[in-house]
């Protein structure tokens, strides 16, 4: 497992756009698995200004919520458009989100996890991390080798996500997520975490036990794998997690 620890949201995501770019230079129609929320967004920004033909590259998402009108501001797909499509003038017919919109989602559910091994599999997986340990929306409790499914959201997972909404109630109950089993399928994993709030989750998924109590704790299980924080994300790691945390003091170019 490799750390990079750099002082604030704009170096993880630079840190982990350089690591993006050096894939996708070397396969241009690389399959990232993209992820949703507020901390990949530095690492979209920051991939954008490398300037890549990213027209090959294939993407995609780690979940979607189940029951959203098409075209919802808030439903994964829209900001997957918004966040990585069009910003990175990615393909959108390479850009694939699970169909939380289908009739019979479990069924969807099925045919998304049987899509990405038809597409070769996932080259390098972006991951952020709830506070609850949830990794997609794998909530505590996910079995480790879980595939793509569709999963309830844990109360304090809907009142996080409850800030993209008008209020708690209108956020999902269900969504379809990549399964645990799934994720670890990728061939790398990319773990960007920024902020304090997440320093005791991080700590507990790299340092804690590998259990579906904390779902991130199975980056532990994964042979290649980048954890990109910031200063305070990193606060509670000490070096157990099997690699000295590297301390960049600025993002590679
Ligand atoms: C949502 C997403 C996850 C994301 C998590 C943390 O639950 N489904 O993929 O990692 O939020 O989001 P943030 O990075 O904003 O803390």
């Amino acid at each position: 497992m490799e750390i990079f620890v750099v002082p604030d949201a704009a170096g993880t995501g630079a840190v982990a756009a350089g690591i993006l770019a050096a894939v996708i230079r070397s396969k241009p129609d690389a399959v990232l698995g993209v992820a949703t929320g507020s901390s990949p967004i530095p690492v979209y920004e920051a991939l954008a200004e490398h300037r890549l033909d990213l027209s090959r590259v294939r993407a995609f998402a780690l979940d979607e919520y189940v029951g959203l009108p098409a075209g919802h501001p808030q439903s994964y797909a829209e900001v997957v458009r918004r966040e990585v499509t069009e910003r990175l003038g990615l393909d959108p017919a390479l850009v694939s989100v699970p169909a939380g919109g289908a009739d019979d989602p479990h069924r969807a559910a099925d045919l998304y996890d049987a899509a990405i091994r038809a597409g070769g599999g996932v080259d390098v997986q972006i991951l952020g991390i709830g506070h609850n340990g949830h990794i997609a929306f794998n909530e505590p409790g996910s079995e480790l080798d879980s595939r793509t499914r569709v999963e309830v959201l844990a109360e304090r997972t809907r009142q996080a996500n409850a800030r993209y909404f008008r209020s708690v109630g209108d956020v999902p109950t269900k969504c379809i997520t990549q399964g645990l089993g799934t994720i670890l399928e990728a061939r790398q994993l990319l773990m960007v975490v920024n902020g304090a709030d997440k320093a005791e989750v991080l700590a507990a998924a790299l340092n804690g036990p590998v259990s579906p109590g904390c779902p991130g704790s199975v980056l532990q299980l994964h042979p290649h794998v980048t954890v990109v924080a910031d200063e305070a994300a990193a606060m509670q790691l000490d070096g157990r997690e099997g690699q000295v945390a590297v301390r960049v003091a600025a993002p590679c170019a």
